[in-house]
């Protein structure tokens, strides 16, 4: 296996008044961990617990995330169970540097994760992952495990299983299973209620509004935002936008999702016709060319595209540079295509998911990423309890880790609820009581 270097001995050697020396990054690392520490409750009660069951020793976590703080709760609450931990990005852009110096300088965490690096180093650092014979795989859009498969499947006779965070990861993951291909168990993280109802909806939603807001300087109120997609991700982008005054479009595939929209009184039509309405476009959908020539043709001057699905194919920027008469940087993040017609459509992160790739991107709210960690956290201590429970595939995470997760928030925020009585589960457990 090839020896991409941890994050600090990178640091070293390129140390320079920009790109501080590894103490300087480790500091400021530290500052942004115990700042989301703070506000991560789920986590800091599972890692009481993990500290003193110890459950994860004698395991190696082999990690693929988005490197930024709240990720980096996650991966110390993992080594503090006992686990030894090996993380890198699972985006070329989305590490925060210090926090990823910060992760490497604690004992049992190494951390490859770097801002900025190229195909051949993204890949490369996955490998170096790889060379710590991980038992468990933790990815956000399914790298690792593909990279296990395809280029180490040795290493998959001593994995007991994974957890996959996001919708992208998932599909790619089942439709990996469908052809027979995947080799061990795999929780789908991001198909749990805990997850996808708040982290996709309002995670996405919130992050990569205020993602565009921040790298444009520009308000939504009085705009029009298309938004690519009506799913998890589609609606609280589309939710959010209204909330900020501007008026929305839907463009859709699935005709139920399409109706949903419609339903909530938001205008639903073809790219193409939307992207002549449109000032601000969202896409959020999983799949590739969704916006591309037909749509560029109709565009005003001056539109802002973003993209928050997982992978940067949903904008076709390939075919928009053939199209563009000039590119250049317009501000820090956008780039702008001027058209032969004069006429400039401004691309955010290079395609890249808007609010974690963008220069200031912090990813979602802390709180929301609690509730995705803490299942993260969960799902990771099932696999070696119950790890021969789950055959090769793709598995729902079990609904009681999923409630216990949400418990601990609830007791957190101080919320109470009403208990269920035994007449009232026997009533909901009968088929006998009719009118
Ligand atoms: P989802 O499956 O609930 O929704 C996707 C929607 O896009 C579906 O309704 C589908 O019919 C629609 N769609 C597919 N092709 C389309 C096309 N050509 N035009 C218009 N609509 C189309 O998925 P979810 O959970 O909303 O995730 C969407 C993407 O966002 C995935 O890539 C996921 O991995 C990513 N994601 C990104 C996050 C972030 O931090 N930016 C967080 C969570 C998910």
């Amino acid at each position: 296996m090839t020896a991409y270097p941890p994050i600090r001995e990178q640091l070293a050697e390129s140390a320079s008044a920009d790109d501080p020396a590894p103490t300087d990054a480790i500091e400021s690392g530290d500052r942004k961990l115990e700042w989301a520490r703070q506000h991560m409750p789920i986590l800091a009660a599972l890692r009481e617990e993990v500290r003193e069951n110890q459950p994860f020793a004698g395991h190696t976590i082999g990690m693929a995330m988005h490197v930024e703080a709240s990720t980096g709760v996650l991966v110390e609450l993992l080594a503090e169970g006992g686990a030894e931990v090996a993380v890198t990005g699972c985006n070329p852009l989305s590490t925060h540097d210090d926090v990823s110096a910060a992760l490497d300088a604690i004992d049992g965490i190494t951390s490859y994760a770097r801002r900025g690096v190229d195909d051949e180093e993204y890949y490369a650092a996955i490998e170096s992952v790889l060379a710590h014979e991980p038992t468990i795989t933790v990815d956000d859009g399914m790298d690792m495990v593909a990279a296990v498969h395809e280029d180490y499947p040795e290493l998959i006779e001593t994995i007991v299983g994974g957890a996959e965070e996001t919708t992208t990861g998932v599909h790619r993951l089942r439709a990996m299973a469908d052809d027979g291909a995947l080799d061990y168990p795999v929780f789908a993280v991001n198909d749990t209620p805990m997850k996808r109802l708040f982290d996709n909806v309002h995670g996405t939603g919130e992050s990569s509004l205020a993602n565009i807001a921040m790298t444009t300087n520009l308000s939504f109120a009085g705009k029009t935002v298309v938004v690519a997609g009506y799913g998890y991700c589609g609606k609280g982008i589309a939710a959010k936008a209204a909330g900020q005054n501007a008026d929305v479009v839907v463009t859709e595939v699935e005709p139920r999702r399409a109706l949903e929209a419609h339903m909530e009184g938001y205008d639903v039509m073809p790219m193409a016709e939307a992207a002549a309405a449109g000032d601000v476009f969202v896409t959020a959908t999983g799949n590739r060319d969704v916006i591309t020539e037909e749509a560029f043709a109709n565009m005003e001057d001056g539109v802002v595209l973003a993209n928050a699905g997982h992978f940067d194919v949903e904008i076709n920027l390939e075919r928009l540079e053939e199209l563009a008469a000039e590119t250049y940087e317009a501000r820090d993040g956008v780039q702008a295509y001027e058209m032969d017609d004069g006429r400039r459509i401004n691309v955010l992160a290079e395609g890249r998911l808007v609010n974690l790739a963008s220069p200031n991107a912090q990813g979602h709210p802390i709180e929301v990423m609690d509730q995705s960690f803490g299942i993260q956290a969960v799902v990771v201590r099932e696999l070696i309890e119950n790890g021969d429970a789950y055959g090769a595939g793709v598995h729902d995470v079990p609904d009681e880790l999923d409630k216990e997760v949400a418990e601990i928030k609830l007791a957190a925020e101080g919320v109470e609820l009403d208990a269920i009585s035994d007449a009232q589960a026997e009533y909901m457990g009968s088929w006998d009581h009719g009118t």
